[in-house]
């Protein structure tokens, strides 16, 4: 048996403006993906996911060609067949996520590096990083068009990242001020990504300059939450994040659900709240002083976020679990 597992994550700042180069800080989520692969009984390819009420049982022939919301698993077996020679074979897949699925906190990138590893292991290939990278991207592309990789990259790479579409992911410092909690709202509403982005670049193409100067924003955004990161000064990040969130406001990306969040966040002593991910639903962070945590959670609650918890950030990346 061979078992891995890969974290979720937060984006900090920078999601959709990242898809057009520019730079986005992201956290590792300390909550994580398990796949554990296994001898399988029959000649069959089986996965059995129940969190995502998933069980499949196809010939392994007929695992390189899955579609819906399998076809990412496919871009993985056919991404190690065709540059390690790896045939797919019988085999039983089992995955247990401990991240909200659909809830833009990186569960299926999570999933990809997991199973990309384990595959790999159960292969007997000794993969890099980068490989598994490459893997997860493959599988990203298929799931939702135009990945910038960002959820990829910390999945696989873990901690903190400033990360910019065709540079190498450079590792940040990033600690949560004290005195200070990051909390996430779970909104329950599940979106789709390649939805969210088309309609994100779409606008951005429709408004041409207007819409240039909000991308330079986003990025000096993200110069300033590094140095506020750095000097521990929540009050400007919290600042930075109700920045971050009217630009995303701007292209599109927020809803109903999530302003309603962020307001009853902010209106119950929350010093900043913003959509993390794609947006229209997913979830919202919220930085919150130690002292006013438990008001902000309730009222979150009440404003109709379906799950809400203090999250702890910077876990490790992909690996292989004894
Ligand atoms: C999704 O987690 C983040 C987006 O920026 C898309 C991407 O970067 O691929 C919305």
């Amino acid at each position: 048996m061979i078992a891995a597992s890969a974290p979720g994550k937060v984006i900090l700042f920078g999601e959709h403006f990242v898809v057009k180069g520019r730079p986005s800080l992201v956290s590792a989520l300390c909550k994580r993906v398990h796949v554990k692969i296994s001898k399988s009984e029959d000649d069959r390819f089986t996965l059995l996911s129940p969190r995502i009420g998933v069980s499949l049982r196809v010939t392994p022939q007929r695992a390189m060609s899955l579609g819906g919301k399998l076809a990412p698993l496919s871009a993985l077996i056919r991404f190690f067949h065709e540059k390690f020679g790896v045939k797919p074979e019988p085999m039983r897949v089992e995955v247990e996520s401990g991240i909200p699925v659909g809830a833009g906190l990186g569960s299926s990138a999570a999933f990809s590096a997991a199973f990309s590893l384990a595959y790999a292991a159960w292969h007997g290939i000794d993969v890099d990083l980068d490989t598994v990278m490459s893997a997860s991207l493959e599988a990203e592309r298929v799931a939702h068009g135009k990945p910038s990789g960002v959820d990829s990259a910390i999945a696989v790479y873990g901690g903190s990242l400033l990360y910019r579409v065709g540079n190498r992911p450079e590792r940040v410092d990033i600690r949560i001020p004290e005195g200070y909690k990051l909390v996430v709202a779970n909104t329950g509403v599940e979106r789709s990504t390649r939805e969210v982005v088309e309609r994100v670049l779409g606008r951005a193409s429709l408004l041409g300059r207007a819409s240039s100067y909000v991308y330079d924003a986003a990025e000096e955004l993200v110069k300033l939450a590094l140095e506020a990161f750095k000097g521990g000064d929540a009050l400007l990040l919290g600042e930075l994040m109700d920045f971050n969130q009217g630009l995303l406001n701007a292209m599109g990306a927020s809803s109903l659900i999530i302003e309603r969040i962020v307001f009853a966040a902010r209106s119950a002593g929350a010093v900043g709240a913003k959509l993390t991910g794609a947006g229209w639903g997913g979830s919202v962070i919220i930085l919150v002083p130690e002292a006013e945590a438990g008001r902000v959670m309730a009222e979150v609650s009440r404003s109709g976020a379906v799950e809400v918890f203090e999250a702890n950030i910077g876990c490790e990346g992909v690996q292989l679990e004894r």
